[in-house]
């Protein structure tokens, strides 16, 4: 072989390389991306509890919750280590939230804090969306799981809510949340009540059906029996 072939294979031996990375392991990378695809999911998490949650780390804010959770509501929290990790995406994780560089589409509880770290998956998406929209063709979510989609939810909420002294769940460890059934019973979180919560999480549109199989959540049927129809631009964006 010449140099240029063997360079060739090189090259593509490396790119097949980072691509594998790639797909593999999700990173943090902010909810800009899927905006572009999820207008109307993006739309609707605006205007919920999640999207503000940094708000309620400013002075000045909550003044009454703060007053009885032995917190200052004179204070400025939101470049406190206790608290900001809750009140963003990806916190310690890759790509996500730093109080030293903050990236603004990781303000807030964002669409990755619940659905993972979406890098990866997000190609997954593109894939099979224009796939889908040329021959119908269907992808198993599967698919997404192997690109750290996640579908069971459950402990990506406990570890923000369930993350107290005393908590019934196993993985907690500082540092806690200051909201705890101790404080107030209504911070007592149960996940079938708080997912179908309209105040903290996005409303549910229509999918067309794109991707098929297990895993799939068991309120997912119920939210698409009453789900709205996705506006127009939802598809076909930019990746
Ligand atoms: C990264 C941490 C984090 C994750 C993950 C998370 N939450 Fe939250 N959640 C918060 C914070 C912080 C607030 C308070 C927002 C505010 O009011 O400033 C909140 C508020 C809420 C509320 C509103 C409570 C009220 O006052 O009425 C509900 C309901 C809720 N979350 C449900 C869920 C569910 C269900 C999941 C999982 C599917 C989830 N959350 C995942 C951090 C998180
Ligand atoms: C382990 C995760 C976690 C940490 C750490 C955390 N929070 Fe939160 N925070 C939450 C969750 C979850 C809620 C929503 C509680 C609910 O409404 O059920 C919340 C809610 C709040 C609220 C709104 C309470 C209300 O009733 O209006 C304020 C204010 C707040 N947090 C401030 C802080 C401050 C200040 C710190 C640091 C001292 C902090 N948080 C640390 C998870 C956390
Ligand atoms: C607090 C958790 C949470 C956050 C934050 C969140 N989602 Fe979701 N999302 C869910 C749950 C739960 C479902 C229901 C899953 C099912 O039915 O299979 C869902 C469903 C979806 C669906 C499927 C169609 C639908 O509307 O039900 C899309 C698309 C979606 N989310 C995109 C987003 C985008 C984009 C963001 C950020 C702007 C986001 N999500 C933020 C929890 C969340
Ligand atoms: C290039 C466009 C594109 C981007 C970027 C994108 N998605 Fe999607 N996504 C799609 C398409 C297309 C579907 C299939 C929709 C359907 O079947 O109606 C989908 C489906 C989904 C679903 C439903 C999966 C299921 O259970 O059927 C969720 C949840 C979701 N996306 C979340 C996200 C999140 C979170 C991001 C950002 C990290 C994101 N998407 C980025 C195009 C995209």
């Amino acid at each position: 072989m010449n140099y240029r072939v063997v360079s060739a294979f090189a090259a593509a031996a490396v790119f097949l390389v980072l691509a594998g990375t790639a797909s593999a392991e999700g990173t943090f990378e902010g909810r800009k991306k899927c905006y572009n695809c999820h207008k109307s999911q993006g739309e609707s998490w605006d205007k919920t509890l999640h999207a503000k949650a940094m708000e309620s780390l400013k002075p000045n804010t909550r003044k009454e919750a703060k007053l009885k959770a032995k917190l200052d509501p004179k204070k400025d929290y939101t470049k406190d280590k206790d608290c900001v990790g809750c009140h963003v995406t990806g916190w310690g994780q890759e790509g996500g939230y730093l109080v030293e560089e903050p990236e603004k589409f990781l303000i807030g509880v964002g669409c990755e804090s619940c659905h993972g770290a979406g890098s990866a998956y997000r190609k997954i998406h593109r894939k099979a969306g224009e796939a889908f929209e040329k021959s119908q063709k269907t992808t198993p979510r599967e698919k997404l799981v192997e690109a750290d989609q996640d579908f069971e939810f459950v402990e990506k909420c406990n570890a923000c809510h369930l993350n107290y002294e005393g908590s019934p769940w196993k993985g907690a460890k500082k540092p806690y949340t200051p909201f705890t059934p101790a404080v107030d019973k209504k911070y007592a979180f149960d996940f079938e009540k708080a997912v179908r919560n309209n105040k903290a999480l996005h409303e549910h549109f229509k999918l067309a059906g794109t991707f098929t199989g297990d895993p799939m959540p068991k309120f997912h049927e119920e939210f698409q029996k009453d789900a709205k129809p996705p506006v127009k631009a939802d598809s076909g964006g930019e990746d």
